[in-house]
């Protein structure tokens, strides 16, 4: 805990996850090889290394956590290999109750495929490591999403789905902060906690002209939750639980950082990288001081219309992110010179609504800001005279589709499991083997109303698209939260509450899917396949 292990201190550029190196050239584009590999990686001055799983790149002697930042220019097409080169064996219990983690469950839908393994005709083991990253937040075919039933196995079994090895990623898309992390059919819980996740960033077109902080004042930070097991290895229950939650707060890799920031502006670019865990963050004063506004320019795919100010004396007071939510904030302490700031989250687990009373559970203290007692530096932009090149707004007059869908609870296999229901399902929601009911009609717009119909909150995420929030509360008509009036790709939906979402489909046809970002609830379950289709199918 944090009594016992103290705040660690650290120059916050030591906390910057390096840029990962190319690996050459193929088909005349940047080409990325990257290995999923076991490391070793130490959280904190006062621990061991902890046995984690990473990315490793052509310079790393292991896999890493978080995995370096992959980062792109908009427009400039790459080509990514993300290698399995895992031990055969996982750091923590597989449940195999799980769905996906047994070649049954894939029989069904894969007859054929299935057939290569022991007890349904073949002779292979199913294996217990199966790995494949998807870059969340990119417009990509789907041969190159990293979908789950596209992964490998370290011995190289393929997955039902499994494509191809070396991804093309477009980057046709606005400049945003997204992120790589693994996404294998009942295992991706377990992995993304083992350490598989890093940033990726898309930089340049509009963003250029804005002139925002860069270099040392431009810092993702990637907020996560750990558990150790009283030594310094990672603890993970040995039985499937839906709603997980560590008590050690992990930025970048690192054990409650304290970081040390120069008097200046910053530019961070925020990123809930939990299994299970909301975030609600704001900023304390040490010193019962006053803090810096966290002025929020981005979302999750790109800018806002309207920068949104955040800290006490604003209409907003916190920022509020769910799992693999971003934000993009301009945060300024050059009149801070010589304070400590306590980066604290209100948000209980497991996370009902903002509104609800906060039953325990959270993680009340998440990071530091120690300002050096040094030459304040003139801020780099203005951020409440800035003009954001804020996203085109999808109208609602061009929408043809209205899908009803909705967030169940039910039981299956004797595990408390999370279903998605689906427009033309059936009652109580879908299992991920059913038929695909969902075919949004490629280049067209489509409005979702998801209804939440169990007691918690969860973050829904759609493959493949950008999407807006036009209403969420009990009946779906409230205005979205100032917070996210900008390109999502991940939306809360709140206990009791309705959110409706509008969204274009396309540019690619295909499989992709659409899940809640709460891992736990995503493995057992709580995740649909849809496919894009042509135009007169
Ligand atoms: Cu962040 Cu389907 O994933
Ligand atoms: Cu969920």
């Amino acid at each position: 805990s944090l009594s016992e292990l103290g705040w660690q201190m650290l120059p916050i550029g030591d906390a910057k996850p390096a840029v990962m190196e190319t690996a050459g050239r193929r088909q005349g584009r940047p080409y990325y090889y990257i290995e999923m590999a076991q490391g070793s990686h130490t959280h904190h001055p006062n621990m061991d290394p902890t046995t984690v799983w990473g990315y490793k790149g052509p310079n790393d002697s292991e896999g890493q956590f978080p995995g370096k930042t992959i980062e792109a220019d908009k427009n400039q097409k790459l080509k990514v290999e993300f290698s399995n080169e895992l031990p055969s064996s996982h750091l923590f219990d597989v449940d195999t109750r799980v769905h996906g983690t047994k070649p049954g469950d894939y029989a069904e839908s894969y007859p054929d495929w299935v057939t290569q393994f022991d007890g349904y005709g073949g002779t292979k083991d199913f294996p217990e490591v199966r790995a494949v990253t998807h870059t969340h937040g990119l417009h990509v075919e789907s041969a190159s999403d990293g979908l789950p039933e596209q992964w490998k196995s370290p011995d190289g079994i393929e997955g039902p789905q499994f494509e191809k090895d070396v991804y093309d990623y477009p980057n046709r898309q606005a400049p945003a902060t997204l992120w790589y992390h693994d996404h294998a059919l009942g295992s991706t819980r377990l992995n993304v906690y083992a350490g598989l996740a890093g940033f990726y960033l898309i930089r340049g077109g509009a963003e250029r002209r804005l002139g925002l902080p860069s270099g040392d004042q431009e810092v993702p930070l990637l907020f996560q939750d750990r558990s150790f097991d009283g030594g310094d290895e990672y603890k993970y229950p040995d039985e499937f639980a839906p709603e997980f939650a560590g008590d050690v707060s992990v930025v970048n890799g690192l054990a409650w950082p304290s970081f040390e920031v120069q008097p200046q502006q910053y530019r961070f670019r925020l990123l809930n990288g939990s299994n299970n865990r909301f975030f609600d963050i704001r900023l304390e004063n040490d010193d019962s001081g006053g803090v810096p506004t966290i002025y929020q320019i981005g979302t999750d795919l790109g800018f806002l219309q309207d920068v949104v100010p955040i800290g006490p004396n604003q209409d907003t007071t916190s920022l509020l992110l769910g799992p693999a939510e971003r934000a993009d904030v301009i945060v300024d302490f050059s009149e801070f010179a010589g304070d400590t700031f306590t980066v604290k989250s209100d948000a209980g687990f497991p996370f009902v609504s903002p509104d609800a009373e906060n039953d325990g559970g959270g993680l009340p203290e998440l990071a530091q800001f120690r300002v050096a007692d040094s030459m304040p530096q003139e801020p780099v932009v203005d951020p409440t005279t800035l003009k954001l090149p804020g996203p085109e707004t999808f109208r609602e007059e061009a929408v043809g589709t209205t899908r009803r869908m909705s967030l169940e609870t039910t039981t299956l296999n004797g595990l408390d499991t999370h279903l998605l229901g689906e427009e033309g399902g059936r009652d109580g929601g879908e299992h991920w083997n059913d038929p695909v009911l969902t075919k949004p009609q490629v280049g067209t717009m489509e409005v979702w109303e998801i209804k939440n119909n169990t007691p918690d909150s969860h973050p829904i995420h759609l493959h493949l698209v950008d999407f807006q929030v036009i209403g969420r509360g009990p009946n779906g008509t409230q205005p979205p939260e100032p917070t996210e009036r900008g390109n999502k790709d991940t939306v809360k939906v709140y206990d009791g509450e309705t959110v409706r979402i509008i969204s274009r489909f396309g540019e690619f046809t295909g499989r992709y899917v659409w899940h809640c970002h709460i891992l736990e609830h995503e493995d057992q379950e709580m995740m649909r396949p849809y496919e894009v289709v042509k135009g007169d199918s």
